[in-house]
């Protein structure tokens, strides 16, 4: 150990999650969490069960899974809390997602049929292909906000938690700027008062959470937490916040290529990406202005890693087009198309094609188990405010106004592996290795 480590709270008693939104991604979460479990799976794709950390020299041989090495809860230690617009429980929602297959589901019925949503915020305007009936009535966005925070309080005493966590796993909604509504935590408040039409379900969730001390994630590209007024609240109550919108498929595979054209220096043209997509999320995406949050979430990848104004000769003009269609029969199996036309040695182009298979919640549930603890570690820990190590779950990671994000899959998982070790006190690993040699 070469660093003082931090003082972290041992992950006593039960830690709540609670997710808003009970669709494809959180009950793919949750169902694989039970089946795990049960032994009827392995957690794969998640650092926090099968990820290690490399500590000291490469000769120490030290290298650990990451859950022995820091004081993470364990999965029998969730209880899960939901909301949603419609009052399917876990099991029927988990089924009608088509996600995972039958059998298992019927393996752990019971512990899905247990999980009912409570009624959600919404409001139409802000997700205009949806319509549902299991809602929350209030008149003014501040009284839902207190109907909020009275439930997730009682929530809490019932099920006798310890902590707990919010995780946004709800539908994508309309791309809203930050406006003047946004800038304070006064303004803010005011705004709910008055039903300010820049304040969407997302953020009365989120102002709930906040005041509460809940950490938060953002697994969708809506504004949400990553505004100055949650900035303010979140260091007020110490609270930590994490997002925006998980990093699953195309962009997950954008972020691990485009770092290595760049690496080698290869020159980009074009980078055409399109999608084809059948679940509830892809019928929100469908919405011209659910998209636009989307886009807004998948463009600025490639711009942030490739650095044109550094590289103009290689980056200063390319063409970048994403698009998602929906395509019912696939369900949540989704397939994305790339193309990228590159440019080598004296300008000779060349081109790469990439055609992804995925299933878009098994990509997911993992990041939501990641982001669960890694969010109680962070609070236990006493960090607040922007989680910048989390950016490796995010396609538009949140960051300080004055820096740009993140974007490169290797250098987030860097940065995660080393705020790890210096919060247990052990020394940054540099990779310089000049010392093996001499
Ligand atoms: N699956 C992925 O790989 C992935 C990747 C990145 C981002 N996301 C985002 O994660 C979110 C969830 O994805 P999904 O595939 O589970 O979608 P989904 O449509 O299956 O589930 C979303 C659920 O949220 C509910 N909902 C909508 N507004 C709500 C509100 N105000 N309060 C409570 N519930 C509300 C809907 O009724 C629905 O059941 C979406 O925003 C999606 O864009 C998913």
């Amino acid at each position: 150990m070469s660093e003082k480590s931090i003082e972290i709270a041992a992950p006593t008693g039960k830690l709540g999650v609670l997710l808003i939104g009970l669709g494809a991604v959180s009950t793919t979460f949750i169902a694989g969490v039970e089946a795990i479990k049960k032994g009827l799976g392995k957690p794969i794709g998640s650092l926090t069960q099968m990820g290690t950390v490399r500590l000291g020299k490469r000769t120490e041989k030290r290298v650990p899974k990451i859950a022995d090495f820091i004081p993470l809860a364990g999965m029998d230690d969730l209880v899960f809390g939901a909301w949603d617009i419609f009052e399917d429980d876990a099991y029927a929602a988990a089924t009608n997602s088509g996600v995972l297959e039958a059998n298992l589901l019927q393996e752990i019925k019971t512990e899905l049929e247990a999980i009912r949503p409570m009624k959600a915020v919404f409001d139409p305007c802000y997700v205009k292909r949806l319509h549902g009936t299991h809602l929350k009535e209030g008149k003014t966005k501040w009284d839902l906000a207190q109907q909020l925070v009275d439930e997730f309080q009682q929530f809490q005493k019932e099920k006798n938690l310890d902590r707990m966590v919010m995780i946004w796993c709800g539908s994508t909604e309309i791309f809203i700027e930050r406006k003047e509504v946004h800038q304070s935590l006064e303004k803010l408040e005011a705004g709910l008062k008055s039903n300010d039409e820049n304040i969407p379900s997302s953020m009365i969730y989120a102002y709930a959470a906040l005041q509460l001390g809940i950490p938060f994630a953002n697994g969708a590209p809506n504004l949400t937490v990553d505004i100055p007024a949650f900035a303010q609240l979140a260091e007020a109550n110490q609270v930590p916040v994490c997002g925006k919108d998980f990093k699953t498929g195309q962009t997950l595979m954008k972020t691990i290529l485009a770092p290595g054209l760049k690496a080698r220096l290869l020159g980009l043209s074009g980078w055409f990406s399109t999608n084809i997509l059948g679940n509830r999320d892809g019928e929100v995406l469908d919405d011209p202005e659910s998209f636009k949050t989307k886009e807004e979430s998948k463009l600025s990848v490639l711009e942030h890693i490739l650095q044109p104004d550094l590289y103009p000769e290689l980056y200063g003009d390319f063409y970048h087009k994403v698009r998602i269609n929906y395509y019912p029969p696939r369900k949540d199996n989704k397939e994305g198309w790339d193309n990228i036309d590159i440019v080598g040695w004296l300008g000779y182009p060349m081109q790469i094609k990439l055609n992804f298979l995925c299933r878009d919640s098994i990509l997911a549930a993992p990041l939501v188990l990641d982001l669960v603890l890694f969010l109680d570690l962070a609070k236990r820990a006493g960090m607040a405010g922007i989680q910048e190590w989390l950016s490796f779950y995010f396609k538009s990671p949140m960051t300080l106004p004055e820096l740009y994000p993140e974007h490169d899959l290797t250098i987030q998982l860097m940065k995660l592996k080393n705020t790890l070790r210096h919060m247990a006190g052990e020394e940054q690993i540099t990779h310089l290795g000049l010392d093996y040699y001499q």
